[in-house]
């Protein structure tokens, strides 16, 4: 751990936590989170939807968990010997931060047509959802309606918080603080799994 770093209060010692980075302007705080998880003694990995790319590469997250990153479904290397079940199996929790409205739309309706909505169905790990997103996004029928699925099937939800927004908005929408995020699981017991 980096000399400036303060020791964390909350523990994830030899946890295995999936990091599922959608394409949202709150991208760039999922590195600082990578930081927070492994401070806390977390393996992390990190798979991003495509259009996470568009706001932070994938290379941050390579060197910040030091693993590689999963960008697609559709690598020939790593699906040779069926790479997303194995990382699916290989989460003990899975966080989806930030969550967009259109991965949460995804998730709740159980599509699998992309690299993070495919790794989500195929786990049986716990499931933690970080939303971020413009106030009215996050406030419209449809995307409450979606958190509320997530959540009767028993999906975790991290804020989202609120406050000024990268729109210039202000409102509920807000990515919950890194820190933030890695207490709350950190507070949630692993559930045995089969
Ligand atoms: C500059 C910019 C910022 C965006 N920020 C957000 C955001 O914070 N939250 C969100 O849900 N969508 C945001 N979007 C829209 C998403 O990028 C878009 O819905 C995309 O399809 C999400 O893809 P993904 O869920 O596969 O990552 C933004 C789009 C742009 C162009």
């Amino acid at each position: 751990m980096a000399a400036d770093t303060p020791t964390p209060s909350a523990s994830l010692q030899g946890q295995h936590v999936l990091l599922c980075v959608c394409g949202g302007i709150a991208a760039y705080k999922a590195a600082e989170l990578v930081r927070r998880l492994r401070d806390a003694g977390a393996e992390v990995r990190v798979a991003m939807t495509e259009n996470a790319q568009r706001f932070v590469g994938a290379t941050t997250f390579q060197a910040l968990s030091g693993q590689s990153v999963r960008t697609s479904l559709w690598d020939e290397a790593a699906e040779a010997a069926m790479g997303h079940i194995e990382l699916a199996r290989w989460a003990d929790r899975i966080v989806v931060a930030p969550a967009t409205a259109n991965t949460l739309a995804k998730l709740a309706h159980g599509f699998a047509d992309d690299l993070v909505s495919t790794l989500c169905l195929a786990s049986d790990a716990a499931l933690f959802v970080a939303p971020a997103m413009n106030r009215l996004m996050w406030a419209h029928p449809a995307t409450q309606a979606n958190v509320a699925t997530l959540q009767s099937r028993g999906a975790t939800l991290l804020g989202p918080g609120s406050g000024g927004q990268a729109c210039g908005e202000v409102g509920d929408g807000r990515l919950m603080e890194p820190d933030d995020i890695v207490t709350n699981l950190a507070a949630m017991p692993l559930r045995s799994r089969a």
